[in-house]
């Protein structure tokens, strides 16, 4: 058999288990196992040999039992980091890249800022004297997007999930990146003695309780439920998170939150009432409010 009808019957059993872009996986799955680029399997369309057969079928049940795509494959690509994800760990996606993004541009502009109160350095920054705080760090997906950036600040992951921590520190080696340190426990609690942070971000968990077992099936039989589960309504995080930020922001520190849909104004009137001020949202892609900001 070749590569090409390999694909495509993989394609027509991941439709009928109910896979959503069953050509697009099958297609992803097969070139993984195969070790191969896109661009050769259609120039080429190698033959298949009985063990490179069994292992593409291997992948394909993994993924028709509803495992994610991404799990099996290991890894995804974020802002141009290789994030290592399986079980336990929430797979990053495509808007927390706006985060990341939203976040840059605020670090940039507020070093502005401190030079140009301080007109007369002719000091060269690297960011050098900058920390930051990933709240809910996961993968480390945030923390290490933001390292990279800023090669010369120091940045601290944190997560209750030991496995979450793992992953973290695995993807900094993976990376190479070494300004960044990643702690185990809850929320500001291992980060207490750094007390001040220019910069704070979060992607928490913000799905309603109630909403979870709605999910698609990749999503609620897979990831773990504690890197999901934003409360009764939703806002848990939102409310813990906003009410201590201020005591770990430096002057004219900001913090950057993920939001769920729908949760724009609600996390707002949160932040406005824990006296944040300049508070702005920014709408991802697909015209949805995704990403708070507002000045400690
Ligand atoms: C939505 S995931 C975000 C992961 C990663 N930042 C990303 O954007 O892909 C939320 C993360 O919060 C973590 N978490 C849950 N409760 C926490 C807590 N009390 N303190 C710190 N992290 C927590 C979960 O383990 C999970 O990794």
């Amino acid at each position: 058999m070749r590569l090409l009808d390999a694909i495509k019957s993989s394609s027509d059993y991941l439709e009928k288990s109910g896979v959503e872009d069953s050509l697009v996986d099958a297609e992803l799955l097969a070139l993984h196992a195969a070790g191969i680029d896109r661009l050769r399997a259609y120039m080429d369309n190698p033959e298949i040999d009985r063990r490179l057969s069994s292992k593409i079928n291997r992948l394909m049940k993994r993924r028709a039992g509803g495992e994610p795509l991404q799990y099996i494959i290991g890894q995804v690509d974020f802002l141009g980091l290789r994030i290592r994800v399986g079980k336990g760990v929430l797979i990053p996606r495509p808007e927390t890249e706006l985060l990341v993004q939203e976040a840059i541009k605020t670090v940039k502009r507020n070093e502005l800022w401190v030079m140009g109160k301080e007109k007369n350095s002719s000091r060269i920054t690297h960011y050098a004297s900058r920390s930051f705080l990933d709240l809910c760090t996961g993968s480390g997906c945030i923390a290490l997007a933001l390292a990279k950036e800023f090669p010369g600040a120091r940045i601290y992951g944190t997560d209750v999930s030991a496995r979450a921590i793992k992953y973290a520190k695995g993807n900094a080696d993976y990376n190479g990146i070494k300004n960044v340190m990643f702690l185990k426990g809850s929320l500001f609690g291992p980060a207490k003695e750094h007390i001040a942070f220019d910069l704070i971000t979060a992607n928490p968990p913000y799905i309603p309780t109630p909403d979870i077992a709605g999910l698609q099936r990749e999503i609620k039989d897979w990831e773990p439920v504690e890197a999901l589960n934003g409360g009764k309504d939703g806002l848990d995080f939102y409310r813990k998170i906003l009410s201590k930020g201020r005591g770990y922001l430096k002057e004219h520190g900001c913090i950057l939150l993920e939001l769920g849909f729908g949760q724009s104004e609600d996390v707002r009137e949160i932040a406005r009432g824990s006296g944040f001020k300049n508070i702005s949202v920014k709408k991802d892609f697909a015209g949805i409010d995704r990403i708070l900001e507002a000045e400690g």
